[in-house]
């Protein structure tokens, strides 16, 4: 592990954010400094919502009318941006890569031929898992800028960005070190979100096996049904938890603890929702307080469950550290819940949890992977090789 430093720009596209950042950083025996020059999240919330869920095809063409403006604002913030005349040669390969979504061609280039090539050193992008037509965005898009500036591009597994993310927090313009011989293993990630509930065992730096996953819906797809249902909009994860704190334990407002005895990692989301169908339907006119009392028995069942397998899977691999990774995390009864569990079993259990605006999707953890790819010196794939997986796994 030779000593490195370099400037990258990340790109995620997987889901409903367009997100790009631009980081440096400098590894020195086994400490990494890493600084944050430029971020920007956008969020297609506001657009999705009409569906109640996320679109492909609208967020792929969001995210190629995102993409180009966003980039030039990030570099503008990182004082990376110079007007300039550039020679575009590959215009035929270009055309190829984004001729899919209408003005992507244009806005690309008329963006890269009126600016200098920056001085950044690689490019990183989310190649999956998500969503296959919002993946390929970003990826034409990075590989564009690849070829154009002529720089390597490193593909990054977004679910490797959940567990990373939680290393480091955000603010921008400030360094933060990391010491990589104090993170102690093997270390365990919970990923919990929109698309995922996963159990990752680490063993090592970027060595993960995964236990256990979800064999139906993500627990942040039922927290979003279960929202629907209370007539909450979509994303209703964080809706939900809002109510759940003025809930009331009531002896008629039971739910099932799915899979909880199951002797295995998975998870199973999609019956608790059709028992709150069931019991809504029971219940008749929802007022305001069953709405809440509904809201915290939801809360409470998915969250022993994965109390129940994390904290199992603790005390059978002798992990020592805990990580708490992707959209759910952001959710205070189970962030609670999750560390009091971890404290119980031992208190020498280090709990990372990912900075609230870390936790739910965005660049600085793709930016993070392609960082420790670089210091493990990790073979990236050729360009050409670099392709949407929606179902990468880990
Ligand atoms: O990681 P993320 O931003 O996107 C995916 O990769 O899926 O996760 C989004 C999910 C949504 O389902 C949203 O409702 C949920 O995370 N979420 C929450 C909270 N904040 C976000 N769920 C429960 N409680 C929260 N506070
Ligand atoms: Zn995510």
């Amino acid at each position: 592990m030779n000593d490195k430093k370099s400037k990258i720009i990340s790109i995620e596209t997987s889901c409903d954010e367009t997100a790009v950042s631009i980081m440096k950083f400098d590894k020195s025996e086994n400490i990494l400094n890493i600084k944050t020059l430029a971020n920007i999240v956008r969020s297609q919330i506001d657009i999705h919502k009409e569906y109640g869920g996320v679109f492909p095809n609208l967020a792929k063409r969001e995210h190629a009318k995102n993409l180009p403006i966003i980039l030039k604002k990030c570099l503008e913030d990182a004082s990376l941006f110079k007007p300039g005349n550039t020679e575009i040669k590959n215009t035929e390969q270009i055309n190829e890569l984004t001729k899919h979504v209408e003005g992507f061609t244009e806005n690309t280039l008329d963006l890269l031929k009126n600016m200098e090539a920056p001085e950044i050193d690689r490019i990183v992008v989310t190649s999956g898992p998500g969503l296959e037509p919002a993946l390929w965005v970003g990826i034409n898009f990075a590989k564009v800028l690849s070829l154009v500036w002529n720089k390597p591009l490193i593909p990054a597994n977004h679910m490797e960005g959940h567990i990373l993310g939680s290393l480091i927090n955000s603010e921008i313009g400030q360094t933060q070190s990391v010491d990589l011989s104090s993170l102690q293993f093997p270390a365990l990630a919970l990923l919990i979100s929109g698309g995922h509930t996963e159990l990752v065992l680490i063993k090592d730096w970027l060595q993960y096996e995964k236990i256990g996953q979800t064999v139906d819906d993500a627990i942040g797809e039922a927290f979003d049904k279960v929202a629907r249902l209370l007539g909450l909009e979509y994303p209703g994860g964080p809706k939900v938890s809002m109510l759940a704190k003025e809930g009331k334990a009531r002896e008629d407002i039971k739910l099932p603890r799915p899979m909880i005895d199951s002797g295995n990692y998975n998870f199973s989301f999609s019956g608790i929702k059709t028992a709150v169908l069931y019991l809504i339907k029971k219940l008749g006119e929802l007022d305001d307080q069953t709405k809440k009392d509904i809201a915290k028995e939801f809360e409470e069942a998915v969250t022993e469950v994965l109390v129940k397998k994390t904290s199992r899977a603790i005390k059978e691999f002798g992990v020592k550290t805990l990580i708490l990774g992707g959209g759910v995390s952001a959710n205070d009864f189970i962030k609670k819940e999750i560390s009091a569990a971890t404290k119980n079993i031992s208190e020498s259990i280090k709990l990372l949890l990912p900075d609230k605006h870390i936790s739910t999707d965005n660049s600085i953890m793709i930016g993070l992977v392609g960082i420790f790819k670089e210091i493990f010196e990790i073979e990236n794939p050729k360009i050409e090789n670099i392709k949407a997986d929606s179902n990468w796994s880990l």
